[in-house]
């Protein structure tokens, strides 16, 4: 079935800024697009869509998550509030471990129930597709769960979830040294998981509380092999030199970044690694130390957004909450936090079909109730979202 979305004002993302169209239109055929341009250019279509003047972006790309847990940490918010520091509790056996055992102690399908209104809330506001990170497993069979639950998430809505598996995020209990339990991701969890087609990427957690760049470099090597691409949480707490650990594994990208260095810096720009910076994270923590985003725009690195929607450091699903904050603490400008949830989200993801509205590329429309592009950036808390189209329904 052909459509033809028409009377459009459309933030197309090609090139380096918006790449806006005024009285626009989008066909798409199969669930492609196969026309973007001024409406009088636009071929004649089986079902016209009249827009009314709405502004239609790419559909929102959410590039990192830890959605899919069981249990949450508020009691943890407290203890922070009351001055406890996030890697105090993660040292006393809270943090990550906490939510490990709630979600060891769930089964898939309570993940998936647990985790739909995290991803109905991101759906909500215009999301097409969702990474979703394992982590809060930590044995195989814990981990595989986890990726399962992520994937049926996929099937249960129309929205396209791709898997990063981010074993080495914390060291679980059954095990007491780091190196032997990097070695059995390596050797057993990263391979099966792998070969039972849960797995399109590979992070970890670059920290003191997390593992050693020498460590990750072992996961990366192990990752390089089933040829997987990698991603890194780098420079989040401390600068352990995770940027350019990742540079060299050639990353899709290092996110997090508070704490990255000039050397990081040049190294991402060399590499083409994209920065994926967590707003929700950086705010929820009180972290003080911003993400270098003028030395990355002078680099010319890449920034892309996301909510990290995880149960200890970003309780968040909303991307629009997320662009507020990118703007207002970091100090993207608009269409730097529109792109970062679009076409940098996508090359985040390596995924060249989605992210920007062009011929060829799949048909993933958010349709917006805003006078300008600024309207989706400025308000807090409110989702002008209209409609949602997803690979062209
Ligand atoms: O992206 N930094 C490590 N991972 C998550 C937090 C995980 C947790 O605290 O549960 C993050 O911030
Ligand atoms: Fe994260």
């Amino acid at each position: 079935m052909n459509r033809l979305w028409h009377n459009a004002r459309l933030m197309t993302l090609e090139g380096r800024d918006l790449g806006i169209v005024e009285d626009g239109a989008v066909a798409c055929e199969g669930g492609i697009v196969t026309y973007v341009g001024p409406r009088a250019g636009a071929p004649n279509a089986a079902e016209t869509i009249d827009c009314e003047g709405r502004w239609v972006s790419p559909g929102l790309i959410d590039c990192h998550t830890h959605l899919v847990y069981a249990g949450n940490r508020a009691r943890e918010f407290e203890l922070r509030l009351e001055g406890a520091s996030y890697e105090e509790i993660a040292r006393a056996g809270g943090g990550i471990v906490s939510t490990m055992k709630a979600t060891r102690a769930a089964s898939e399908d309570d993940l998936v129930a647990a985790s739909l209104s995290r991803l109905d809330a991101l759906i909500a506001e215009g999301v097409t597709t969702v990474e979703i990170k394992s982590g809060y497993g930590l044995s195989l069979e814990a981990e595989r769960r986890q990726l399962r639950a992520a994937r049926r998430l996929g099937e249960e809505r129309n929205v396209a979830v791709t898997t990063t598996f981010l074993g080495a995020h914390a060291l679980p209990p059954e095990f007491s040294d780091r190196d032997a339990y990097v070695a059995h991701i390596c050797d057993v969890m990263l391979p099966t998981l792998a070969a039972e087609g849960l797995v399109d990427a590979v992070d970890a957690f670059c920290e003191g509380i997390g593992f050693s760049p020498d460590q990750v470099a072992r996961v990366f090597e192990a990752a390089r092999t089933l040829g997987l691409p990698v991603k890194l949480h780098a420079e989040q707490l401390s600068d352990l030199g995770g940027a350019s650990l990742a540079a060299r594994y050639s990353a899709l990208s290092a996110d997090h970044l508070e704490h990255l260095s000039e050397i990081g810096i040049a190294a991402m720009a060399a590499s083409g690694t994209v920065a994926v910076l967590l707003p929700g994270a950086f705010y929820f923590t009180r972290e003080e130390k911003r993400p270098p985003v003028a030395a990355l725009r002078a680099h010319g690195v890449p920034m892309a957004l996301a909510t990290d929607c995880n149960p200890g450091t970003s309780p968040l699903t909303s991307p629009l909450l997320a662009m507020n904050m990118a703007a207002t603490l970091f100090r993207l400008t608009v269409d730097e936090c529109i792109a970062g949830f679009t076409r940098e989200a996508a090359r985040a993801l390596g995924r060249g079909d989605i992210g920007t509205l062009v011929p060829g590329k799949t048909c993933d429309l958010a349709i917006w109730d805003i006078g300008e592009p600024a309207e989706l950036v400025y308000r807090m808390g409110f989702n002008p979202l209209h409609a949602r189209i997803w690979r062209g329904q």
